[in-house]
């Protein structure tokens, strides 16, 4: 199957490790020309090395995705150094965990900067050259708990069902520009995010980080921990010509986890 791929021009956010460091990989290796951004220049630097090694053009922004005027600068490298954008992968760190009646204001309004405006600011950012190429496509990579909340991720079940909403509205207002909007859920994907979310989950219960994993995988209809390549293969098939019909949706890559019926 021919993506069509070559030659689109990809911002790829939180893209130096884990889910957006294989979505970029996966992109690059289509022949897109692809934007990383994440904070740490090293990495984003190495990486991009790394990924020019398929052809392409790659750059790098180093950016902190919680403040709005970086996210502003990131946008305006990409327009300066790629004239544009036609494939945007809203993507970041992870809320803290944390429960209820634990979490503070701070915390709350930090969730909320991170997961929701972050992809807010990023969309704002590319949308007009978007509508007037008349070509986009956006994903934004979210996580399961829109389907079933996750234990102790209060901001990632709260703040990702808002960008849910908005993703579905928005593709509601500009699908007839030939822009679709869509997410990717993932469920366990073996990154340093889910290291850290084990780590968190194991100290609370007085276990080994090892017993949570058999827990967590117990659970999995598939057995087994999903890799950072499973997301970027659908978010490489979203993100191309083949996925033109495919608009306002919520994908999950989660081996099954999820038992919902929809
Ligand atoms: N892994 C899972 O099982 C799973 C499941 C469901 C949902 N998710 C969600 O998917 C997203 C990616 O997760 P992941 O597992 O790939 O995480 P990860 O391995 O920790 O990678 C996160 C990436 O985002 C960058 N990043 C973090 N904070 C940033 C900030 N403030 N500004 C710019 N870049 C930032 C990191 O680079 P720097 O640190 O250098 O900035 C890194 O490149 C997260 O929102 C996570 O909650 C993950």
């Amino acid at each position: 199957m021919d993506l069509e791929l070559k030659g689109k021009r990809a911002f790829v956010a939180g893209s130096s490790d884990g889910i957006g460091r294989a979505i970029a990989t996966g992109l690059a290796a289509e022949g897109c020309a692809v934007m990383l951004c994440a904070r740490t220049q090293e990495k984003l630097a190495a990486l991009a090395e790394e990924l020019r090694e398929h052809g392409g053009r790659v750059e790098y922004v180093s950016t902190d995705l919680d403040r709005p005027e970086d996210i502003s600068a990131a946008v305006d490298a990409m327009k300066k150094e790629f004239g544009g954008c036609d494939i945007l992968v809203s993507n970041n760190g992870g809320p803290n965990p944390g429960e209820f009646r634990s979490m503070t204001e701070e915390q709350w309004l930090a969730g909320y900067n991170r997961t929701l405006m972050s992809t807010v600011r990023l969309i704002r950012g590319m949308l007009d050259d978007m509508i007037a190429q008349q070509f986009g496509r956006i994903i934004n990579v979210t996580s399961i708990s829109v389907k079933q909340p996750v234990q102790r991720l209060l901001l990632s079940n709260t703040f990702r069902a808002g960008v849910t909403g908005m993703a579905k509205t928005l593709s509601d207002e500009i699908s007839r520009h030939g822009i679709t909007v869509n997410n990717v859920a993932p469920g366990y994907i073996r990154t340093g995010r889910q290291t850290q979310l084990f780590t968190d989950r194991a100290e609370k219960a007085g276990i080994t980080v090892e017993d949570v994993r058999a827990q967590v995988t117990a659970n999995v209809p598939m057995g087994r921990i999903g890799m950072p390549e499973e997301i970027a293969h659908l978010a490489g098939f979203l993100a191309s010509a083949r996925a033109s019909y495919i608009t306002g949706t919520t994908i999950p890559v989660d081996g099954g986890l999820n038992r919902g019926l929809m």
